[in-house]
């Protein structure tokens, strides 16, 4: 790779991609956001802003509210006076405003597209053909079944709960918002949303389509801040229900502050999921699975395939190949249609990634990165394959949460299982196999709530998704995905 230029990008040859930047001029940011509670932008209780960046360039790109305990309370008063009349629409009513929101979405989808990789760093050509597209399936998904409601609880009549507060983390921010909406309003509930403090600007955006849609005020509110408005939220006497995504360990905080009360409460939280290469895998295809499973998003992935199980007899041909197609990985700027890897979406998860690997090296793992260039500002951590890895390794049992690939080997489809399930997690699994009982077994025996069978990381609105055991509890997606939003 040549180096020669100043900005640090290899000098363009007959063979390398010219740059093809989707324009940012669509996105059309303000200065400052205020709080959307009932309807309209407010100022925050406290008068505090504070800043979200772009993680590419470290630019600031606005100033947003940070809502305090009264505001959290202002928000929620308005949530609960917005169910009264909400959660007595028809549910062909509700259906409405859900359709509305998303062909409003479609419209605007490029500007979405853009804002989320400007916020969140991820690359342009995964928002544009999968953060946005997949949020909008969401929300026409769930527009489907607010009139459908008896059938999806044959012979029971669902009610909705009331006030939900859900708190998203930055990996998946629109798309996260729309999971927990979507299905939220379907049911005739009423929603508190805090964003994640890094990424809230697709979030203010989606409040300016909710005003588009002439949703009625109240009945989504979003309220930017940290972890502690986060708090605020949960502890909130008056919300009924609490949804969370985000890391175990707050995940175990919030489970600990609704205990003993009435709220209801949902947990989507961290995994190491295996992904398991058999001997007889379509190896070439498989290879592109591992890429898929672990670089894309830059890991930021609760369901990353993170922990590659290879069997010994192909182990080093796969290895191999990886290194091989990971060279290939174009790194950096995340407005670059021909960009697969983004920025890390902060400097603390930077941090967080470089300790981990550090103390995989000093745990004897070798590492391999591509010798590829960095831009010289914003946060970037290259492609990493981790090998000579067992499962005593701090890298094969902890969430990295980064473009970082642990590599461990078995022999026997029952050890493979063995190790797949020797972890605290069980989010999410994958397995390559030719033979179809192989893969049928081994998803039957596999603590995991999906399971990918040669493929990795294919979402879809109708297909449930979330954990076991400390990766939390609660379905989202599919007729699943409404059961936690309705009483009987
Ligand atoms: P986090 O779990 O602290 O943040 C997620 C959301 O929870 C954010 O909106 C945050 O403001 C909110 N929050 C934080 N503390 C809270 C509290 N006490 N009560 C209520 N809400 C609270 O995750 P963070 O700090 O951004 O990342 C730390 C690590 O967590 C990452 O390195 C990663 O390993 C893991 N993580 C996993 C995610 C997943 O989907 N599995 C998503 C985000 C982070
Ligand atoms: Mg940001």
């Amino acid at each position: 790779m040549r180096r020669n230029r100043q900005d640090g990008q290899s000098a363009p040859t007959a063979w390398a991609y010219s740059p093809a930047p989707e324009p940012r001029a669509i996105v059309k940011l303000q200065p400052r956001y205020g709080l959307f509670i009932n309807g309209a932008f407010v100022e925050p209780h406290s008068g505090r802003y504070f800043t979200t960046l772009n993680p590419a360039t470290e630019e600031v790109l606005a100033e947003v509210a940070y809502a305090e305990a009264e505001d959290v309370d202002r928000a929620v008063r308005a949530a609960r006076h917005a169910y009264e009349h909400w959660s007595k629409l028809p549910g062909k009513e509700r259906a409405k405003y859900l359709f509305r929101i998303a062909r409003l979405l479609q419209e605007r989808a490029r500007e979405f597209a853009v804002l989320e990789s400007l916020d969140n760093g991820k690359p342009i050509r995964e928002t544009r053909d999968v953060d946005i597209p997949l949020t909008i399936a969401h929300f026409f998904y769930y527009a489907g079944w607010a009139d459908k409601l008896e059938y999806a609880f044959q012979g029971r009549t669902p009610r909705p709960l009331g006030v939900a507060g859900q708190i998203i983390p930055w990996n998946f921010p629109l798309l996260m918002a729309a999971w927990k909406i979507a299905p939220a309003l379907a049911t005739g509930n009423t929603v508190v949303l805090k964003p994640a403090e890094t990424t809230p600007l697709t979030a203010l955006l989606l409040a300016e389509v909710l005003q588009q849609a002439e949703l009625p005020p109240g009945v989504v509110n979003i309220i930017t801040g940290d972890g502690q408005t986060g708090a605020w939220l949960v502890q909130h006497p008056d919300v009924d229900k609490i949804a969370f995504t985000g890391s175990t360990e707050v995940g175990k905080l919030i489970q600990k502050a609704v205990a003993g009360t009435r709220k209801r409460l949902t947990l989507e939280l961290g995994g190491k999921a295996a992904h398991v290469i058999f001997e007889d895998a379509a190896i070439d295809q498989a290879v592109e699975g591992i890429v898929n499973g672990i670089y894309f998003n830059q890991g930021h992935v609760c369901c990353a395939g993170s922990r590659l199980l290879v069997q010994e007899s192909i182990a080093d041909l796969v290895i191999r190949k990886l290194k091989r197609r990971i060279q290939l990985l174009r790194i950096g700027d995340p407005l670059d249609k021909n960009t697969d890897v983004g920025a890390i979406n902060s400097l603390p998860q930077l941090q967080k990634i470089e300790r981990l690997v550090q103390v995989g090296m000093q745990e004897g793992a070798e590492i391999y990165q591509p010798d590829c260039p960095l831009p010289e500002r914003g946060y970037w951590y290259r492609p990493t394959i981790l090998t000579n890895v067992s499962m005593a390794h701090t890298v094969a049992r902890e969430e990295i949460f980064g473009p970082v690939l642990s590599v461990l080997t078995f022999r026997t489809p029952d050890e493979a299982v063995q190790i797949a399930n020797n972890i605290r997690y069980g989010l999410s699994a994958g397995v390559w196999t030719n033979k179809g009982s192989r893969y049928l077994e081994f998803a039957a025996r596999v603590k995991a709530g999906v399971v990918w069978c040669n493929t990795y990381n294919k979402f879809d609105p109708t297909s449930p998704f979330g954990g076991y055991k400390e990766s939390g509890f609660g379905r989202e997606g599919g007729v699943h995905g409404l059961l936690p939003y309705v009483a009987f």
